[in-house]
């Protein structure tokens, strides 16, 4: 039985797209090692997104061939995002590589592991490929990623993404019905629904609101959650949903602001403005006071002066967001603003960085303060990494807990059980329960 490996890097979308590839060559007989060294087939699912994540992926496939016996005949392949964007590049880059396969092009695999043509490249960008009829072999645990859309139209002025992934698709409603329907019998308690901008799903006529409501009444649905949403597309039908169905959908929503400045928000295509989107999560607070908000952040894009940082910051100051990500602007081919002068310097943009993670540091413990002395419902995903003796899960708004492994009455808590707990401590990002 010939055996594959497979290593995942970027965003979720990729590591649902490893799953649906990993159901393509399990179906093909191949099975899964965990062991480089054993793999007949190599697979590094790649991200672009970044220059950083394209070079540590530049240095792990150097590695690979250096951890390779000279006499292992492994086939690697270079699949996702930078596949598409490298296209054959990368054969110059690394001949070792066999073959390229961008995130349209899983289904060639097959025809792929069979022949023995050297550096072949599929790249074609789909416009209906929405992996449809495939079931991902998933990774165990509680969550299961689902599809629904691929692709970004949005076209941020920084973001390479919609060159790597093509127009936007939406699965089919009944396709999605059905793969949630898989999932929950394999015993997946929670659905994370996924999208390059998930809540931008249209199927004929069916938006991301109607479709929400369709999966919602699956019984065996313990939580929903979805990511990435695009503040565009909140709508307040969809906030109604919220409300109406808190905690199964979680209180959570990831909404990235990228810059906080009205002048660079429009210097990136984000067509909104700074006092759009805090109307927007005032709105969002009122449907739900509790909802978590978390965010995505650029800093040092193109001509952002201290000034238009400051921005930003009166933003977080006024958001309180509970968590973010936080990245220095990094130029992309084909985006348009790569043709822009990256004005500010690295000095600048580290500054910017820093002075952002510190804030948001004590915004997140401000936020995890807030929790202590109340009651949340946590599904029990397993035992802490640190002993035995205590057990951790995850809070509708996506916050971790740990607390002790038997309760009160000296019962042992089991796994996936949904409990009640209340919050007496916070020390980082963690929160602890009694
Ligand atoms: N579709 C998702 C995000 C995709 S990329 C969305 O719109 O929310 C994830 C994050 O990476 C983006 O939100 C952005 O903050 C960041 N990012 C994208 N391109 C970048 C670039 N060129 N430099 C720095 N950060 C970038
Ligand atoms: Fe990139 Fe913008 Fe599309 Fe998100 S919405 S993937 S940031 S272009
Ligand atoms: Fe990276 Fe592609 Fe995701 S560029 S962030 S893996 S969509």
């Amino acid at each position: 039985m010939k055996k594959y490996y497979i290593e995942t890097y970027g965003c979720q979308m990729n590591e649902s797209d490893s799953e649906i590839v990993r159901g393509i060559l399990e179906t093909e007989g191949l099975i899964r090692t965990e062991s480089l060294e054993d793999a007949d087939l190599i697979l590094i699912n790649t991200c672009s997104v970044r220059e950083k994540p394209e070079q540590k992926i530049y240095s792990r496939l150097g590695k690979i061939n250096k951890i390779l016996p000279a006499e292992n005949n492994a086939k690697i392949g270079v699949i996702g995002c930078m596949a598409q964007n490298l296209k054959s590049d990368i054969f110059r880059q690394n001949n070792n590589v066999n073959f390229v396969l961008g995130p349209d092009s899983y289904r060639k695999l097959p025809e792929i592991i069979k022949t023995h043509r050297e550096h072949i490249a599929f790249t074609d960008l789909s416009k209906t490929e929405v992996y449809e009829e495939l079931f991902p072999s998933r990774s165990s645990g509680m969550n299961a990623w689902i599809t629904i859309m691929r692709g970004c139209d949005k076209f941020c002025t920084y973001c390479i993404v919609p060159f790597t992934r093509g127009r936007e698709r939406s699965k089919p409603v009944e396709s999605v019905v059905k793969e949630i329907e898989d999932a929950t019998n394999r015993g997946f308690y929670e659905i994370t629904l996924l999208g390059q901008n998930v809540n931008s799903y249209n199927y004929e006529g069916n938006n991301f609101t109607d479709l929400l409501k369709k999966i919602i009444k699956n019984e065996k649905i313990r939580r929903i959650r979805y990511v990435s949403p695009h503040p565009q597309d909140i709508t307040e039908e969809l906030l109604k949903v919220h409300r109406d169905y808190y905690p199964k959908l979680a209180n959570h929503i990831h909404l990235p602001l990228q810059s906080g400045s009205t002048k660079i928000l429009k210097a990136m295509n984000r067509n909104y403005s700074q006092e759009h989107f805090l109307s927007l999560v005032k709105k969002i607070r009122e449907y739900v006071p509790n909802m978590s908000i978390t965010t995505d952040m650029i800093v040092g894009f193109p001509g952002e002066t201290r000034e238009d940082f400051e921005e930003t910051i009166y933003v977080m100051n006024k958001v309180k967001f509970d968590t973010s990500f936080m990245f220095k602007y990094s130029p992309r081919p084909y985006s348009r603003a790569y043709k822009m002068d990256d004005d500010v310097s690295e000095y600048e943009k580290s500054e910017r960085l820093t002075e952002m993670i510190d804030l948001q540091k004590e915004h997140t413990l401000l936020r995890n303060k807030e929790m202590i002395g109340k009651e949340v419902e946590v599904i029990v995903e397993g035992y802490s990494k640190k002993s035995n003796a205590e057990m951790m899960g995850r809070t509708s708004s996506n916050k971790i807990v740990i607390f002790p492994a038997v309760d009160s009455s000296g019962e042992k808590i089991k796994i996936k059980s949904i409990i009640k707990k209340t919050i007496i401590e916070t020390k980082g990002v963690t929160l602890f329960a009694k």
